[in-house]
């Protein structure tokens, strides 16, 4: 009957899909309950690979529905063409196994242009966006004034809204010079409102009659904890809250069902987008971390393309989301690039003008002064590729997941040493 919630304890892309791709086989519901298709998920099954950007990885797994929650905002022409390039993949997606919440959030194309404005605008404080849309559609939610996803089912009053919407924006997007064409997106987007009709739901009821039924239920988070906009380095966030307290919000489900909250790291950190990131290592270790782009695991990212800033693992920021989130249990992803490094770096705490702090500060001032005070453990050289339990590992690749499960006060309960869903080491 409880639900699993599972979320990124970093700056996102911390490899939370194959996590959902993994619980979902225990599973009933899968349900996403924040951010859009700034999102990428990648989930490698055999010689397939998956990419979902909106869609709950949890859609692959037969007898499984999957839900879009109400706290996401949506872009409705890349859900229909995510929609196509699963079914062209052979994944059945059908409205009995896709539901969309007819409380989450439109993003429009006036959304998009502000977003692409706003950035251009902030010149150097930029926050690097995935200019997906995302914070602008936000904001006319929590300003009330945004579109639903429920109003879809009646055309001609979507219509209506949509273009009333889009014609309010474009007032503002006029001062900037820009503008959208109001009425080539308003019959793009009733196009896309025709194919999604019978997907859209109150998920909120349905989930709630599930779990009044038995059903085993994940929650799954995008972004990560340092994003969160409450949690995160604000204003280098995003605008939603990735954090285990956003489930229950972005789903419409009391905190008496959870049971899981599974925390999901990398063994270093990355970060992708502009703010503060006290470990990132603008030398030959931040490179090897990243790797050349060639392997679709390596540190590019899977919606933007863009490379991401790499760096030793922050505890100090791991620490932190354990709390906020208050994580159960962790898995740590990617410990397999750690190995042929002489030594593996930990960041413990930082030092900031001449202080010893091991909580972030919450001034990002502060925290761009930051400088990080490692701890070196010993390194290893074996390939992890083939590791599948414990005793697989190289003694110094146990110690360093020790190590981090202790610092945390949090059980490392499975360790990725691949992308392959068979690349696991439980623990
Ligand atoms: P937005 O969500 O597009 O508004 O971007 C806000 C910040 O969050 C930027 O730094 C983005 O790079 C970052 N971000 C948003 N989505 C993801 C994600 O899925 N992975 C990693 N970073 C993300």
């Amino acid at each position: 009957m409880p639900i699993s919630i599972i979320v990124g304890a970093q700056w996102g892309d911390e490899g939370k899909g194959r996590f959902v791709d993994l619980l979902a086989r225990e599973a009933e519901v899968v349900a996403r309950f924040s951010g859009g298709d700034n999102a990428g998920h990648t989930v490698a099954v055999g010689d397939k690979l998956y990419k979902m950007h909106l869609i709950p990885s949890g859609i692959l797994h037969e007898g499984v529905v999957a839900i879009m929650g109400n706290g996401m905002v949506i872009n409705p022409l890349s859900l229909v063409a995510e929609i196509d390039r699963l079914r062209e993949q052979g994944v059945n997606v059908t409205p009995d196994n896709l539901l969309i919440s007819a409380r989450a959030h439109l993003i429009t194309p006036a959304h998009i242009e502000l977003d692409k404005i706003r950035e251009r605008a902030s010149g150097a404080e930029a926050i690097g966006t995935t200019l997906r849309g995302i914070g602008p559609a936000y904001h006319d939610k929590v300003g009330r004034c945004g579109v639903r996803i429920g109003e879809m089912i009646q055309l001609e009053d979507f219509a209506y809204s949509l273009r009333q919407s889009l014609q309010h924006a474009n007032q503002s997007l006029s001062l900037q010079g820009a503008a959208v064409d109001v009425e080539a997106s308003v019959a793009a987007y009733t196009r896309a409102a025709e194919r999604l009709q019978p997907f859209i739901y109150d998920t909120a009821l349905y989930l709630n009659q599930r779990l009044s039924q038995g059903a085993r239920v994940i929650a799954e988070g995008a972004q990560g904890t340092l994003l969160d906009v409450d949690h995160g380095s604000y204003p280098y966030v995003t605008s939603s809250s990735p954090t285990a307290g956003g489930a229950l919000t972005g789903l419409g489900v009391g905190p008496r069902y959870v049971d899981r909250v599974l925390g999901i790291a990398k063994a270093f950190s990355t970060r992708v987008g502009g703010g503060p990131m006290p470990t990132e290592d603008h030398g030959v270790v931040g490179q090897r971390l990243r790797g050349t782009g060639e392997n679709f695991w390596d540190e590019y990212g899977t919606t933007t393309g863009r490379p991401r800033r790499c760096g030793w693992l922050d505890l100090v920021m791991l620490r932190y989301a354990a709390v906020v989130n208050g994580f159960s249990e962790l898995a740590l992803t990617k410990l397999d690039v750690l190995s042929g490094f002489e030594q593996v770096g930990v960041c413990v705490a930082y030092e900031i003008d001449g202080e010893r702090w091991e909580t972030p500060p919450t001034s990002n001032a502060q925290l761009e002064r930051a400088n990080p005070i490692y701890d070196m453990l010993p390194g290893w050289s074996e390939d992890l590729s083939q590791a599948r339990c414990l005793q697989d590992l190289p003694r110094a690749a146990r110690a360093y997941v020790d190590y981090v499960a202790q610092a945390c006060g949090v059980p490392i309960t499975m360790v990725s040493v691949g992308p392959e869903r068979s690349q696991l080491v439980v623990l």
